[in-house]
């Protein structure tokens, strides 16, 4: 029975395509310049973070030991909420395990084709994350995917489909996390009004470090009239663990009746629910640290278009390497690790066949020396 999965792992390895558990970065090692985390405002080791899960476990506990059905719903979970429903301008917000599970649960719930009474649409970025894809495969709506970011694309499919009563969602990220470029959001609301689509979005990379108080991309975009719901994660910039969705009341309350990834799940740990909470807030006072984050990701970028390395269409604080191939890919990684450089090799099914990459991902304590040293290395090895 084992020979199956075997034989999957065998053309996996043939193809260079198999993966091995990474490294945990060592806070210890200052020699190791780490472009590999989603810590982006470092705040996963910030001491008054630490003590705010420390304090909440003193309160509540490690864990929650139950569904927020049954004895799990810590009354910290009930003011994080309220908390992020106001910095998100939404009614209301629900908190979740991981943002992998804010999205299978929410997405392929609110999809369900008995409750719309009739097999939706989803109108769906190509380069959406895995969970995205996984929560419309459970769902069994009708996929519909535009090219990455490509409204008229977009608009296209829609208009296709404007007769047909079913109906319509459209899902993207914000800010997309392999390639660090930003979805139109100011069209795609023009497109949901027009077309009476669902807008679902995802600020996992988003968060914490865009927005006037680093609440994300959407806040800034006028949602009245369109129905939709705004995902996200503590587990990056906030430095912790954790999804949320923020969303209409009716939203949040169809999620607790009907979502089973919240429902038949034991509630978050309030540890790491009383440290995002800390950050959360924290995030609101850390303008200067954004700015120095978007200033380093415009110097890194234009270093290496200097150097003629490709860098798709980053506008962010992710900034991909393309290298094409998956073997190049690896051995430039583990070159720059052997140099004492960590950065992220990213092979397809994550990314499309022939644009493998290595994803340097920007954090605020990031110096000007640390970007010289990445470029200078990169053009070395890749050279070798
Ligand atoms: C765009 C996007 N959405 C959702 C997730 C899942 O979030 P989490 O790591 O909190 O489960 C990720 C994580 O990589 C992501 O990149």
């Amino acid at each position: 029975m084992y020979t199956v999965y075997e034989e999957y792992l065998s053309t996996l390895h043939r193809n260079d395509q198999y993966r091995r558990l990474g490294h945990w970065r060592q806070q210890s090692n200052t020699d190791l310049l780490d472009f590999s985390t989603n810590d982006y405002l470092n705040l996963s080791h910030h001491k008054d973070v630490i003590l705010a899960g420390d304090s909440a476990a003193q309160r509540y506990g490690i864990g929650s030991t139950g569904s927020r059905l049954l004895s799990g719903n810590c009354p910290l979970f009930e003011e994080f909420e309220r908390a992020i429903a106001n910095d998100k301008k939404t009614e209301s917000s629900l908190i979740f395990n991981s943002g992998f599970q804010a999205n299978i649960s929410t997405l392929a719930c609110i999809l369900d084709a008995k409750v719309l009474k009739a097999q939706p649409y989803v109108f769906f970025d190509k380069f959406n994350h895995s969970s995205l894809y996984q929560a419309v495969s459970l769902s069994k709506a009708e996929l519909k995917r535009y090219h990455h970011n490509d409204i008229n694309h977009l608009e296209s499919l829609l208009r296709a489909c404007h007769t047909d009563a079913r109906p319509k969602f459209i899902v993207t990220e914000t800010v997309f996390g392999m390639d660090g470029d930003m979805a139109p959001l100011e069209e795609i609301a023009a497109l949901a009004k027009t077309f009476n689509a669902f807008v679902y979005l995802d600020e996992a990379h988003a968060t914490g470090v865009f927005g006037s108080n680093g609440y994300g991309l959407s806040p800034a975009v006028d949602w009245q009239d369109i129905p939709h719901m705004i995902m996200g994660t503590f587990s990056k910039a906030i430095g912790a663990s954790g999804g949320y969705t923020a969303c209409h009341k009716i939203m949040r309350d169809f999620i607790v009746n009907k979502g089973a990834g919240f429902v038949y799940s034991t509630a978050p740990s309030p540890a790491v629910m009383g440290a995002a909470f800390h950050a959360w807030r924290l995030v609101k006072s850390l303008d200067k640290e954004r700015n120095a984050l978007q200033n380093m990701g415009n110097t890194l970028r234009n270093m290496l278009k200097d150097r003629g390395f490709n860098i798709g269409t980053s506008q962010t604080h992710i900034i991909p390497i393309i290298l094409n191939q998956d073997t190049k890919c690896l051995k430039t990684q583990k070159a720059l690790f052997q140099e004492g450089i960590m950065v992220s090799c990213i092979r397809p099914p994550t990314v499309s066949p022939g644009t493998s990459r290595l994803r340097i991902a920007l954090t605020h304590h990031h110096t000007h020396q640390d970007l010289q040293r990445l470029v200078e290395t990169l053009s070395m090895v890749v050279q070798s």
